[in-house]
């Protein structure tokens, strides 16, 4: 199964009620494990915790930390752009330049690295000093 499939099947299963949009999201570590998540939204607040997050919450629950490649699916006129918090919680764990697909549910996909969903990124390193 293709990284993008793992997302779209993962999608199924978001808890949206409140935005009614749903999001899958698969990454696949330096090991080659595939890990999955899907939003889940909950009433006090709403927009709850995002697809991409899950996946790393399992990749790190699993005590993995090196992502190597991802794809994010949502029911969206564009391939589904990750909001800021997830290209920083992605910029955390995967190298600038690996790749991450974003995704349509019609199909769609538009290839981005870490580097360029989230320029300038604020990384470990600028604290070196602290
Ligand atoms: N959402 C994600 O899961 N990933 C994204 O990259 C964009 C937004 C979710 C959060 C919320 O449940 C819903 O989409 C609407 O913002």
């Amino acid at each position: 199964m293709s990284l993008m499939d793992a997302a779209r099947t993962v999608r199924d299963n978001a808890y949206a009620p409140y935005s009614n949009f749903k999001v899958g999201a698969a990454l696949r570590t330096d090991t080659g494990t595939v890990y999955a998540g899907c939003n889940v939204e909950n009433a006090a607040y709403p927009e709850g915790t995002c697809a991409e997050a899950g996946a790393i919450a399992a990749m790190c629950a699993a005590g993995e930390r090196t992502v190597a490649e991802v794809a994010v699916i949502a029911d969206c006129p564009v391939p589904v752009p990750p909001c800021g918090g997830c290209r920083q919680k992605i910029a955390e764990f995967a190298a600038p330049d690996v790749v991450v697909t974003l995704g349509t549910t019609d199909g769609a996909t538009l290839r981005m690295t870490v580097a360029e969903l989230l320029p300038g990124a604020f990384t470990p390193a600028h604290m070196a000093d602290g």
